[in-house]
C-alpha cells in the first residue's frame, strides 16, 4: 500500500489566487508550519459543505522556499457539491485549514529514463516531478494531454521550462492521443508516471500491460473524481445498520455514508488503496467503477466497490424510484 504520512493539520493563508486556464485557479498559500513538499505530494483541505465537514485533496504544483509557500491548482467541476466553487472564491488574505504535505505518489530518482503523462488537471501532480527531473538532469519526456490549450494550465511556463522535452497534445488540434504510440516510443528501461482522467489512465495501463512492460515501472495517481459516466444522484442503503440515505451528484458514496453515521474506514480517498471497499448486496442500476484498486475482472464481477470514488448510474436498468445500491460495510 502507498505510504502516507500522518495528517498534521494547520492554518494557511492565501497569498496568491489567479486564473491560469479555463476553469482553473492557481492558489498559493503560506502554511503556519511549513514543510517542504516532495514531488507527487498533495495537501488535504478541510471544508464545510451544506453543514457537513469534507476534505479535498490537491496536488502540490510547486513548493517554494522549503515549503514556506505551496502552490495548488483547482479545477471547477460541474459535479462539485461546492468544494471547487468555494476554492475558486479564495482571494489573498483568506485562511484555509489544511494538512502538511502528504505523499502517496513518490518519484523514484535514479531511473535510466522517465516518461511523464499528465491528462488535464493531472498536470498539477506531474509538473513538480518534471521540474525535479530537470533539476537532476534526468532523461525525461513530459506528455501533457488536454481537450484544448485554453483549458490546459501552465502551458507557457512548461514550454519555457522543458522546451522540446515537452510534448503537448490538445485533442481539438490533433485528435485522439495515441496511447499505444506513447508506450511503444518509451525507452525500454523507462519508468512511467501519470496522473489524469480514468479513461486515459486505463488506456495507458492496458497498453503498458499489453506491451509486456514491467508493472512496477508504471506509477500513477488518480483524480479521485473522474469516471466513465457523469455523476448522478442515487440512494444507498445498509440494511444491517438500518441506514438509507441519498448520495447527491457532488458527494461521494463514502461521504454520504459517513454523514449518515456509518463508521467507515478510508485512507487515500482516491480509489487507490481499497480500504474503503464495501460489499454489494443488491443493485438497481449500474456501477461506475472509478477506482484503480480492483482488477477489471473484479469490476466486471461487481461484488465490491470503492466507496470513496465509485458510484451508481441508472444505465440501461433505470428503476422507477431511481438507482438504489444495497450494501454492507466492514
Ligand atoms: S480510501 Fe483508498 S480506495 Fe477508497
Amino acid at each position: 500500500m502507498a505510504v502516507t504520512s500522518q495528517d498534521v493539520w494547520q492554518d494557511a493563508v492565501v497569498v496568491e489566487a489567479r486564473t491560469v486556464a479555463r476553469g482553473i485557479r492557481r492558489i498559493v498559500v503560506e502554511p503556519e508550519q511549513p514543510v517542504a513538499a516532495s514531488p507527487g505530494s498533495h495537501v488535504d483541505v478541510s471544508l464545510e459543505l451544506d453543514g457537513d465537514p469534507v476534505r479535498r485533496s490537491y496536488s502540490v504544483v510547486e513548493s517554494v522556499d522549503e515549503g514556506r509557500r505551496l502552490a495548488i491548482s483547482v479545477l471547477r467541476t460541474k459535479d462539485s457539491r461546492g468544494g471547487s466553487q468555494f476554492m475558486h472564491t479564495l482571494e489573498p488574505g483568506d485562511r484555509l485549514r489544511m494538512t502538511q504535505p502528504l505523499q502517496n505518489f513518490p518519484l523514484r530518482i535514479g531511473a535510466p529514463a522517465y516518461v511523464l503523462v499528465a491528462g488535464g488537471i493531472g498536470i498539477t501532480a506531474i509538473a513538480h516531478m518534471a521540474a525535479v527531473l530537470k533539476s537532476v538532469r534526468a532523461d525525461y519526456r513530459l506528455h501533457y494531454v488536454g481537450r484544448s490549450r485554453e483549458a490546459m494550465a501552465y502551458v507557457d511556463e512548461l514550454e519555457a521550462e522543458h522546451g522540446d522535452r515537452l510534448e503537448l497534445h490538445a485533442d481539438d488540434e490533433s485528435g485522439r492521443f495515441d496511447v499505444p504510440g506513447l508506450v511503444q516510443g518509451a525507452p525500454a528501461d523507462a519508468e512511467l508516471y501519470m496522473c489524469g482522467p480514468i479513461r486515459l489512465m486505463d488506456a495507458v495501463r492496458r497498453s503498458w500491460a499489453g506491451a509486456g512492460r514491467e508493472p512496477s515501472s508504471l506509477r500513477y495517481e488518480t483524480f479521485g473524481n473522474s469516471g466513465w459516466f457523469d455523476a448522478e444522484p442515487f440512494t444507498v442503503q445498509v440494511p444491517r445498520l438500518g441506514v438509507r440515505t441519498e448520495v447527491p451528484s457532488g458527494c461521494s458514496l463514502l461521504e454520504a455514508l459517513e454523514n449518515a453515521g456509518v463508521a467507515m474506514l478510508s485512507d487515500c480517498r482516491k480509489g487507490e488503496c481499497g480500504i474503503c471497499q464495501v460489499r454489494v448486496l443488491d443493485l438497481e442500476g449500474e456501477i461506475d467503477h472509478r477506482d484503480v484498486f480492483f482488477s477489471e475482472r473484479q469490476h466486471n464481477n461487481g461484488g465490491k466497490l470503492c466507496a470513496c470514488v465509485s458510484r451508481v448510474i441508472a444505465g440501461q436498468q433505470a428503476a422507477p424510484g431511481g438507482s438504489v445500491l444495497t450494501l454492507d460495510v466492514g
